[in-house]
């Protein structure tokens, strides 16, 4: 086969690791794809949102299926154009892709077909927004409508914050994406992302992880996209994956196909383990990044099949995915300043030593130069990743490739797992 995988970060370079490790892929193709990616795969310098250049790609490589990566190519509209052009497609269509593009549509959505969800307002103005505050009590959580790259979300602990969180967002600070804020609920519990497949009619569960959002250890500091990421999680009980499986799963891919948009793709569910059973924090309409990296060292099935089975229709005829017992976990090494301002053009070195047993590196937000240097581009530079027989050996064995690397620009966080870890 012919795979054209869409996207540049760490996600993605996990995608082509396992793609490029199936016996039925010929040609790996990634658009614009990045540095640690061009060992697997052909980088050709197209851009994610580029939907006449990557189905014109597509077509000059004869791909037999087009893999999307991000949330911004589903918004643009590739999985529709690509239909048109009658190529498979693994990723959903932009009207499916509003699951995620907008919270507001989003909760109206679950409204519709009774998901649980935080309560909420959705305000158009700042001066809505203030009032809708009279609606909650604190912890106040205040959400841009829009993408922001994980970073739109605020929960803030006083008043005080969260005016200044509504007047960020109305002032601009995550543009068009903040014109409209959603106010909602404080959710007390654990939070989960799970993943799930579905072809248009047929839906599998693919897996769960668990994420640290926060950008400092002991989950202080700003909402990031996600700084790193361990599976298996011990709050995904089989209880509550059942839970979620059918209040939330089966309700969406129903509901979606009711709107007449009939999802393909992996849906991302994030949500909060309450009291009173999970409840949807947010939808994503692609793997969770670094979600996604923890579950390619994890899946031992081919990769491929359950792509192509989405985006032809045929998810009926696949088994369950098989998973290593062994978990895995994902470190973020992110540049000095993410999720503000990255410092930009940092030197990494020490990457083409042997980083230790079990460990993998992606490419997260990388860039080399005509010097050959490797260097940062992005807030989320690298991702370290180990399996291990059990999550500390696992754990230890990312922190200690992570110390062989020399990223001066760089941080982490030292506490990635402590959730699971403290209940060992
Ligand atoms: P999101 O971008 O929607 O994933 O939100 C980022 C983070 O904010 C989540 O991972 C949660 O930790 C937190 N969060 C979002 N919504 C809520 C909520 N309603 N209650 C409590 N925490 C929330
Ligand atoms: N790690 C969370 C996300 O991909 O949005």
């Amino acid at each position: 086969m012919n795979i054209l995988l869409v996207g540049s970060g760490g996600r993605e370079h996990a995608l082509a690791w396992k793609i490029a490790a199936s016996p039925l892929v010929t040609r790996l193709v990634t658009a614009p794809g990045n540095p640690g990616m061009a060992a697997l795969a052909e980088l050709r310098d197209v851009s994610v949102t580029d939907v006449e250049g990557l189905v014109a790609l597509a077509k000059e490589i004869a791909a037999d299926l087009v893999v999307i990566g991000p949330e911004s190519s589903v918004a643009a509209g590739l999985a529709d154009a690509l239909e048109l052009a009658k190529i498979p497609c693994f990723g959903p269509s932009a009207g499916a892709g509003q699951l995620e593009s907008s919270k507001a549509f989003t909760k109206a959505f679950a409204d519709r077909y009774g998901l649980p969800t935080a309560a909420y307002r959705v305000c158009e103005t700042a001066d809505e927004a203030r009032a809708a505050l009279e609606l909650f009590s604190a912890p106040y959580v205040i959400k841009a409508d829009g993408l922001a790259a994980g970073k739109g979300v605020t929960v803030a602990h006083d008043r005080g914050e969260a005016e200044a969180a509504i007047d960020d967002a109305f002032g601009g600070r995550f543009g068009a994406a903040g014109a409209r804020v959603v106010v909602e609920e404080f959710l007390e519990g654990e939070i989960g992302s799970l993943f799930a497949l579905c072809d248009g009619e047929t839906s599998m569960l693919f897996g769960w992880a668990q994420d640290h959002k926060r950008a400092f250890d002991g989950e202080q500091g700003p909402n990031t996209g996600g700084m790193g990421t361990y599976s298996p999680a011990p709050v995904f009980t089989p209880e509550l994956v059942e839970q979620v499986r059918t209040r939330l799963v089966e309700p969406a891919f129903a509901g979606i196909a009711a709107d007449g948009s009939p999802y393909r793709g992996v849906l991302f569910v994030e949500l909060m383990a309450t009291k009173t059973g999970p409840k949807l924090v947010e939808f994503n309409v692609r793997f969770g990044d670094p979600e996604c990296q923890v579950l390619m060292l994890r899946l031992e099935s081919d990769l491929v099949p359950y792509l192509e089975a989405c985006a032809k229709g045929t998810l009926k005829d696949m088994p369950p995915p098989v998973w290593r017992e062994e978990p895995a976990v994902c470190v973020v090494l992110a540049a000095k300043g993410y999720p503000g301002t990255p410092a930009s053009g940092g030197e990494i070195l020490g990457l083409d030593q042997d980083l230790g047993d079990g460990v993998v590196v992606f490419h997260a937000g990388t860039k080399q130069g005509p010097d050959g240097v490797l260097r940062a581009a992005g807030g989320r530079v690298l991702n370290v990743c180990a399996r291990g027989r059990d999550l500390q050996t696992a754990r230890d064995r990312a922190y200690a490739g992570i110390d062989r690397i020399d990223f001066a620009d760089g941080f982490c966080r030292r506490d990635i797992g402590w959730r699971a870890l403290a209940l060992s």
